[in-house]
């Protein structure tokens, strides 16, 4: 018998609160409609207030995901740094400083599989952290043997950073997605090695907007460049993502292909 493929959804940053409401109308249905054993949400702006907090990481487990990832945004709500301590289903960045709250990675049993899942941060116009190929290097390195796919969640601003980070690491991992941007790449695929992959998702926000925001407060800020205050946007939400089928025989990418859904 033909053993099924794994299916992975993952989605872009979840902005704000209408996002997160969004997502426990829509998600579940959706979720069940692409067959997804695995739903990663990077949950780094999910927060009313910026950032992530309790509550928003609740909405998303409640909606479905499995597995909330986040990025740059992460310590902004100090409420989140014992919830980042306890839960393995929420990560933080593997290449921020060991001192920091939370963890990087995470293996999870999932029908029957052990998946490795992690979260790294690009440094190229981004914060200075500690270097990502060779944090998920030693990770890879350390976990060996312990799981039978993995998955990255790779939060860079520099396409050509992630790009590079995803050919470096073709065929260790089943997906590496891209996340941060908040716009959505064209460039799905698999690549030789067996990797799934995408530059980025896009997000789970707001489509008339600057990347979730509203777009009058985005536009003042490059006329003015004074410090500004955004706000989410009005408007209907969209969520956008990509569909990874994995061979649980051989953790390669059988296919890749991008994913939304979204309110009239
Ligand atoms: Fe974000
Ligand atoms: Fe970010």
């Amino acid at each position: 018998m033909k053993t099924q493929a794994f299916r992975l959804l993952a989605l872009g940053d979840v902005v704000g609160e209408k996002s997160t409401l969004f997502l426990r109308r829509r998600l579940p249905s959706f979720r069940g409609r692409v067959r997804a054993d695995l739903v990663i949400a990077n949950g780094e702006n999910s927060s009313r207030r910026g950032g992530i907090d309790r509550e928003s990481a609740e909405m998303l487990y409640q909606s479905g995901v499995d597995l909330i990832t986040t990025g740059n945004h992460v310590f902004r709500q100090r409420e989140i740094y014992d919830f980042l301590d306890g839960a393995g289903s929420l990560l933080r960045p593997c290449n921020y400083p060991a001192r920091c709250p939370g963890r990087g990675y995470t293996v999870c049993r999932i029908g029957g599989y052990s998946v490795l899942v992690i979260n790294v941060q690009g440094t190229l116009f981004m914060d200075a952290l500690l270097p990502p190929f060779e944090a998920v290097e030693k990770i890879l390195r350390c976990e060996e043997g312990k799981y039978d796919f993995a998955f990255c969640d790779f939060h860079g601003e520099a396409t050509g950073e992630k790009l590079a980070f995803a050919s470096y690491f073709d065929s260790r991992f089943s997906a590496v997605f891209g996340t941060h941007t908040h716009v959505p790449t064209a460039d799905v695929r698999v690549l030789p090695g067996g990797t799934g992959y995408i530059t980025d998702l896009g997000m789970c926000g707001p489509i008339h907007s600057v990347l979730g925001m509203k777009k009058e407060i985005a536009v003042e800020k490059f006329l003015t460049h004074m410090p500004t205050r955004y706000e989410v946007a009005e408007g209907p939400v969209e969520a956008q993502g990509a569909l990874f089928e994995i061979c649980p025989e051989t953790g390669r990418c059988l296919s890749a292909e991008r994913v939304a859904f979204g309110e009239e």
